[in-house]
């Protein structure tokens, strides 16, 4: 039942930072998988550039271990030895002319152009520019640039600005991977495809929303970046924030990317701000020998949070009256992402209060074990009176697909497959990104000026107790970890 795979056009794909960590983990991995599924055609032409000085035995070498590692493949693969043959490589300098005419001779006229900036924002510049002058870009190139887009609205829009000079809007592809997860595009298909929510989709039937994205690891290893930044630059900001946009957002008149990323835009605009009491920031503590978030960043006076949660309103028509709980945070009791749409209970229950449970939930589980699934209110079966007991609904998709959904690609996969198609429907407008800056950084402003300290967490827990309270305090309670 999976959708037929449509390879796309021949495409040139340069990776600038060809050698580092994303391109490694995630992009080229990736890109194997499309080659073996038949997406990506054979003709295709992927060249990593970077600053390391590989020959192409060598960087052909790098990646077919990445691939096997990362990628858990076997290294007898019989696709490995064809997708390693479509591998360049181009020794460059991003900041002077060093590489630039070697690679402007291998980018072929008659391809889809697409260029990876798989680096620190602070080379977006340099690398457009060069690109430009060189002429291996063309008005019909395409750009695609990984978070984080700055780290306020001030640097978003200087980034924003930088490119622009180089590239128009419809060549920018500003990556934020929660969009390619299976699950989040089907909740699209739930909401616009199906008749039975739509209706119901208002403060008048949901009480509120809950969104989380729990991660049990730590920050060991990218303490110098995560330090900087905390749980509200890291995820709230792009993919909270995307998250709470395709469930609050009005139906796109069509499924294309300026109708879908104008309704987004409108949420965010739309976010009310926050007030001080309603934000817990939270930092994880050492557990037994392991050590604590302070030390895992190596900066024992941190104040940046490894957890966050919030609640806040979307101030329309639709929405008043229905909060959106947010809470994100690392090293949690457990990996689970997921979205809860809590209805309200039914206006008069004729089982009385005895009876037991009643309530809708719809839960939208992006991460692990992907799915939908809708709790109600049914007899508990057996003899001994009308005694109601909740059950989900069970939309998983593994089950209701059968097994080719391991075919599925993953959010990487799907996305750079969506760049050379040049569809950008699931990718961030350069707005959309400052007018979540916007909101984020009044947030941020508000903790800095009163000089916030995080509240401290056991590791492996909920998180702080403050965030219980959060819900309590109107009388409700998160969906346990
Ligand atoms: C990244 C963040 O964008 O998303 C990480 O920088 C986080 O801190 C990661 O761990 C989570 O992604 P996923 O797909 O594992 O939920």
């Amino acid at each position: 039942m999976v959708s037929r795979v449509i390879p796309v056009d021949p495409f040139d794909l340069v990776i600038f930072g060809g050698s580092g960590d994303l391109a490694r983990r995630k992009i080229l991995p990736g890109l194997f998988r499309r080659f073996v599924s038949g997406q990506m055609p054979e003709s295709a032409q992927i060249i990593g550039a970077a600053r390391s000085d590989f020959d192409e035995v060598q960087y052909r070498a790098l990646i077919k271990d990445a691939i096997c590692s990362f990628g858990e493949i076997k290294a007898s693969h019989p696709d490995l030895a064809p997708f390693l043959e479509r591998l360049g490589y181009v020794r460059i300098d991003v900041r002077g002319d060093g590489g630039w005419q070697v690679l402007e001779k291998k980018i072929r006229s008659d391809t889809v152009r697409v260029f990876y900036f798989s680096v620190g924002p602070s080379l977006f510049g340099d690398i457009a520019q060069r690109l430009r002058q060189h002429r291996i870009a063309l008005n019909d190139s395409r750009i695609v640039v990984e978070k984080p887009f700055g780290r306020d609205l001030i640097s978003a829009q200087d980034l924003n600005n930088t490119l622009a000079r180089h590239f128009n809007e419809d060549q920018i592809y500003r990556i934020d991977h929660y969009l390619g997860k299976e699950t989040v595009q089907n909740l699209m298909a739930v909401r616009f495809a199906n008749i039975l929510f739509e209706p119901l989709w208002n403060s008048q039937y949901i009480d509120h929303i809950q969104i989380t994205v729990a991660e049990k690891v730590g920050v060991d290893g990218r303490g110098e970046y995560y330090d900087k930044s905390g749980a509200m630059r890291d995820m709230v900001q792009n993919h909270l924030m995307q998250l709470l946009c395709l469930i609050a957002m009005e139906p796109p008149s069509q499924f294309n990317p300026e109708a879908v990323r104008d309704e987004k835009l409108k949420v965010i605009r739309a976010l009310d701000q926050v007030e001080p009491h309603h934000v817990v920031r939270g930092q994880y503590g050492p557990v037994g020998d392991a050590p604590g978030y302070r030390d895992h960043v190596d900066n024992l006076a941190s104040r940046t949070e490894s957890y966050i949660a919030l609640k806040t309103n979307v101030k329309n028509w639709r929405w008043a009256g229905t909060p959106f709980y947010l809470r994100t945070g690392k090293r949690l009791k457990q990996r689970l992402s997921e979205i809860a749409v809590v209805f309200k209970d039914p206006p008069h229950s004729i089982f009385g209060k005895v009876a037991g449970a009643q309530g809708n939930t719809l839960v939208i589980r992006l991460q692990p074990d992907e799915g939908i699934t809708m709790d109600v209110t049914i007899k508990e079966p057996g003899p001994g009176g009308m005694r109601l007991v909740n059950v989900p609904l069970d939309m998983t998709f593994a089950e209701a697909l059968g097994p080719t959904l391991e075919d599925v690609p993953d959010a990487y996969e799907r996305l750079i497959m969506d760049v050379m198609r040049g569809n950008q429907t699931l990718f961030m407008r350069g707005d959309e990104v400052e007018a979540a800056w916007k909101w984020t950084d009044s947030i941020i402003e508000g903790w800095e000026n009163r000089g916030d300290v995080p509240k401290p967490y056991d590791s492996h827990s909920a998180g702080p107790q403050d965030s219980l309270m959060l819900l309590n305090r109107d009388n409700r309670k998160w969906r346990s970890l």
